[in-house]
Parts: C-alpha cells; structure tokens; sequence
C-alpha cells in the first residue's frame, strides 16, 4: 500500500548524511510522537511519521569557535527550507507518490517558525502534528540533536514503526470501507 518505507528512507545515502548531521535518535522519536497524534489529528500516519523523521534534515551546524552560537544559528538558519528541498527529492527518489511527497515538504517547512518574520502560522493538522511532536522530543539547548542511538537500534525501531503504520494504514481503510 505505502510506496516507500521508513526503512528505505534510512538506508538511503542522503538520510544516512543528513538525518543522522541533525541526530537520529530525535528523528525517530519524533517520528514515533507523530505516529501517535496522527490517530489524535485524523491525518495520515504514514505522512506524519515520514515528516517527523526527515523535519531535521535542512540542519547545519553554527558553531564558533568549538560552540554552538545560537544568535549565528538564529540570523543564518533556514533548515526548515532546506530540509524540506532534501525531503522532496530523497522522497521523489525512492519513488513516493509525488503528492505525499509534496505533503511532506509542506509539513517541514512549516514544522518551526523560527526562522519566518511572523511567527503567527495557520497549519493544517499534518502540519501541526508534525511541529508538536518535534516540541516534544525537544531538549534545552538543542540537547536532542546530540542523543545517540546505534545503527542497530535505530534499524529496529524503524522496522517496528513500519510496521505500525501497515497496521494503522489498513485499519483506517476497513474504517473508511464501512
Ligand atoms: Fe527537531
């Protein structure tokens, strides 16, 4: 039924530089939050959860002088665009339906305001999952882009939340069905 996998996304050259550049373990906790408010929101889990893993991927590293700067990042960021760019064209790639993909890009470029003149955004609830489930994995100081989590583990999360998805995808079907 899905296209592409969470699994195929992770093992592709372009997540395996970017997703991991911005920290694993958040992408797949955030992708876990979002996969349970996509139940909550009515939206589609696997569009949520595909989101929340790749929201991240726009990220490079300010740093000065062997610090991360905040204000550096604050005047120079624009992760969220440039993620949403990469999102869309590993998505594409891999064979994703182009209007998911579309979706999905959408979902991350709004997913933070930080770096938009007025922070006052009207978001759909793909959109919204999206951005609660990135605030709540969330750590001060960005703590969450440095937790680790090993090749093995992320795998088998991953697989799991795969399956998930299966699961809830055919679930909303025989709901729709009736
Ligand atoms: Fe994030």
């Amino acid at each position: 039924m899905r296209q592409v996998t969470l699994l195929q996304i992770f093992n592709h050259p372009i997540a395996q530089k970017y997703v991991k550049r911005a920290g694993l373990a958040h992408a797949i906790s955030a992708s876990y939050h979002a996969f349970r408010l996509s139940h909550e929101f009515g939206v589609n889990p696997d569009l949520a959860a595909k989101a929340a893993f790749l929201h991240d991927m726009g990220h490079y590293t300010w740093y000065k002088n062997g610090e991360w700067d905040f204000n550096l990042y604050k005047e120079n960021d624009i992760h969220a665009i440039k993620g949403a760019e990469r999102a869309h064209k590993l998505l594409v790639r891999l064979g994703e339906d182009r209007r998911f993909a579309k979706e999905i890009a959408l979902a991350i470029l709004l997913h933070t305001d930080s770096y938009l003149p007025e922070a006052d955004l009207n978001r759909s609830n793909l959109q919204r999952v999206v951005a609660l489930a990135d605030e709540m994995d969330e750590e001060p100081n960005g703590r969450h882009h440095y937790r680790r989590i090993s090749e093995e583990k992320a795998y088998e999360k991953l697989k799991q939340l795969d399956g998930m998805i299966e699961k809830a995808l055919y679930e909303r079907k025989l709901k729709e069905s009736v």
